[in-house]
């Protein structure tokens, strides 16, 4: 592989886009327009001097990571690459749309990944042009620090495919995990009912927002608590994964807490908007209850 397309240039493409030129591939980062891939890059190009400023880089090496990175608005160049990552809205219809149009242009033996944090990888791989080219790529936020990639086959991805994706995966310096095609796959299975039950206590009144958020965070060793983490994924993916969880297994443990559907509902969706738990507007963070 030499070549990778990236569709969506949010945190997670802009974050895969990173990792993928800073290994030395040439990455192709589009979004619905060519400014918001722009904007990506822009975001790409702070991080890597912020890398730099901490000599954890060397200037050259970023410069040329950056100079790897060619932003488009539209998927005409993306005959070139040997894969496609879609990193778009966690929407089934728009990442639908994307592969019909994406897979239209894509060359004949390319593969093209997903990197849904929940919806089966199974029934996306109805809109790929070839399912068995087909999987799911599951990236952390923030992508250049979070080790691990979940890999998820669907019922017709090809042996060939997993194993080209593994070889790629790990040239970026990650650790591949495989899950099977099931909701919420390993980390939003374990990770979800967590953060959701966080907020069931926060709506019940066992504690505020600041103590749920220093308990669970100092007992058991996690580097955010549950609420602030739940900000920075957005509360609004969170809702959408607890209803995958809920709707794909039918098992009541994973209902959403009401006081996140409201939170979503008040378009209070966490860092994102600038408000969720905290208050993002100032300098530090501010609980809002
Ligand atoms: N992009 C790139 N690098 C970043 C970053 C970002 N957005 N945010 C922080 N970093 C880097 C910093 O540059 C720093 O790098 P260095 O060690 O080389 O200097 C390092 O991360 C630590 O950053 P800070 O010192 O600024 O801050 P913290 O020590 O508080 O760490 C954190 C920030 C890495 C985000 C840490 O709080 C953390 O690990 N939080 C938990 C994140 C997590 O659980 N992610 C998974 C979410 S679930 C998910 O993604 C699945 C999805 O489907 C929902």
């Amino acid at each position: 592989m030499d070549t990778i397309g990236v569709i969506g240039a949010g945190q997670m493409g802009a974050g895969i886009a990173q990792v993928a030129a800073v290994a030395g591939y040439r990455v192709l980062l589009s979004d619905r327009e060519a400014a918001l891939a722009d904007k990506g890059k822009a975001g790409i190009a702070r991080r890597l001097g912020s890398a730099v400023a901490k000599q954890a880089m060397s200037a050259a090496d970023a410069d040329a990571a950056l100079a790897r990175i060619e932003t488009v608005g539209d998927y005409a160049a993306f005959a070139d690459a040997s894969i496609v990552i879609e990193a778009a809205t966690e929407r089934e219809e728009i990442k639908r749309a994307i592969f019909s149009e994406v897979g239209a242009l894509m060359a004949g033996d390319a593969i093209l990944a997903t990197n849904t944090s929940s919806i089966p990888i199974t029934r996306l791989a109805q809109a790929a042009p070839d399912p068995a080219r087909f999987m799911g790529v599951h990236f952390f936020n923030p992508v250049p620090v979070m080790k691990p990639i979940e890999l998820i086959r669907g019922l017709a991805t090809s042996e060939a495919t997993v194993t080209s994706v593994e070889t790629f995966a790990k040239t970026l310096g990650k650790t591949v995990v495989h899950a099977n095609d099931a909701p919420g796959f390993i980390v939003n299975r374990v990770l979800m009912p967590m953060l959701n039950e966080a907020i069931f206590a926060l709506g019940e009144g066992v504690a505020s927002i600041r103590d749920i958020d220093t308990a669970v965070s100092l007992g058991l060793n996690h580097p955010m608590g549950p609420l602030t983490l739940a900000d920075f994924i957005g509360l609004d993916t969170c809702l959408e994964i607890c209803r995958v969880l809920h709707g794909g297994t039918g098992d009541p443990k994973f209902r959403p807490a009401p006081l996140l559907v409201k939170y979503v509902e008040a378009g209070w969706l966490g860092r994102k908007t600038k408000r969720g738990f905290y208050d993002y507007s100032g300098a530090e963070p501010v609980p809002t209850r």
